[in-house]
């Protein structure tokens, strides 16, 4: 990526630094577009519009297609983030729960039957927080509900390519006959957050509203950071990275789910087969803020289930009890190390660690 970007820079000179197409650039669009194809979307150049990362891909969507006051579905749980964007855009959240296998059909089928829903917003590939992918079968049942009622899907797929276990499934709008599902996506899981790139891919129309509203956010994605990954695909650079990181995650998957199999009290939601986390149930008897609050003074970082709950809605009973756990930047041995101090944490134990080991480390998990 460094060798790129410095390409990027000799080749392009000036140009590179300046600003570039709002939509953005012609050569990354197409790119973006071959590869969409052989993941069986359909899309022209047009049909894409580079971001600067997935968030802004939401906030534009919800900016462009929300008025506040609007109903907007989402996954219960979903990713904190889209809840926030949405919630600022003034939508209303309508959390549909999930199972093993992604969002519930027939509930999803009921709230919008019920309920006017402006726009649907799902992870099925991947999902954060549960890990989730929704089978073949299913997605085909998931999508007819938003025929039906002619409700645009935004699908989200941030993890769609980091799987551990093939097979690498196709994103939900390979499967979409009619035009109603909002496929987006980023570089950020991928190969690095700090490009700040992603890229929508939907209707030309929809395409060109958005990048009407991208002009008044941000005029457009960084060039040199769309230069560099431009080249960094078409030199095939990209595969082979995901090659890599794939093997890296899984490992890490992996590690994580055998450090944590041990443990009497946490239940690992058994269907993650990619993306960066698993999503474990707590016992009865634990909370996990305090679970969260006590292992953060172990040095170990997880997130509370709560956040991921639409507010005020579709939340479990049993939201407090959840918990995410990130395998995404830790090494296999500070994975084994993390989940040893948070058995000591589950189990209520005091640990002595010295000082000398918490203080000034990144945290762990
Ligand atoms: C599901 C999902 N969508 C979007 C994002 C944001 O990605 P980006 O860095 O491209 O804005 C994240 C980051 O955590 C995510 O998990």
């Amino acid at each position: 990526l460094q060798e790129e970007l410095v390409a990027a820079l000799d080749e392009c000179g000036a140009a590179g630094l300046g600003y570039g197409p709002v939509e953005g650039l012609p050569t990354l669009k197409a790119t973006i577009a071959g590869r969409l194809a052989q993941r069986r979307v359909i899309a022209s150049p047009e049909q894409v519009l580079v971001v600067s990362g997935a968030t802004q891909g939401i906030a534009l969507i919800a900016q462009s297609l929300i008025e506040p006051g609007d109903e907007v579905a989402v996954e219960s749980p979903t990713y904190i983030g889209a809840l926030q964007t949405f919630a600022a855009a003034g939508a209303r959240l309508i959390g549909v729960p999930v199972d093993g296998k992604g969002v519930r059909v027939d509930l999803l089928e009921s709230v919008l039957s019920r309920r006017r829903i402006r726009l649907l917003f799902l992870q099925p590939t991947h999902h954060n927080p549960t890990g989730t992918t929704v089978p073949p079968e299913r997605r085909e049942q998931l999508l007819a509900p938003s025929w039906r009622y002619g409700v645009p899907i935004v699908e989200d797929d941030a993890y769609g390519e980091l799987w551990h276990e093939p097979p690498d499934p196709f994103p939900l709008k390979a499967s979409d006959r009619h035009e109603l599902v909002i496929h987006l996506s980023t570089f950020s899981k991928t190969v690095a957050p700090g490009l700040r790139v992603g890229y929508v891919a939907g209707p030309a129309a929809l395409v060109r509203r958005l990048a009407l509203a991208k002009q008044f956010s941000d005029l457009n994605t960084s060039a040199l950071s769309q230069l560099a990954l431009a080249r960094f695909l078409a030199a095939g650079e990209y595969e082979r990275h995901l090659h890599l990181v794939r093997a890296i995650y899984a490992l890490r998957w992996a590690t994580m789910l055998a450090a944590l199999s041990g443990l009497a009290n946490i239940d690992v939601s058994p269907h993650s087969k990619g993306g960066f986390y698993l999503w474990c149930r707590l016992d009865g008897a634990l909370n996990a803020r305090q679970i969260v609050a006590a292992a953060a003074r172990r040095g170990v970082t997880l997130i509370a289930g709560e956040a991921f709950f639409p507010p005020g809605s579709g939340a479990p009973g049993d939201s407090h009890r959840w918990i995410r756990l990130s395998f995404s930047s830790a090494s296999p041995e500070a994975i084994v190390e993390g989940i040893a101090r948070l058995a000591v944490v589950l189990r209520r134990q005091p640990i002595s660690i010295p000082a000398s080991q918490i203080e000034g480390t990144q945290p762990l998990v």
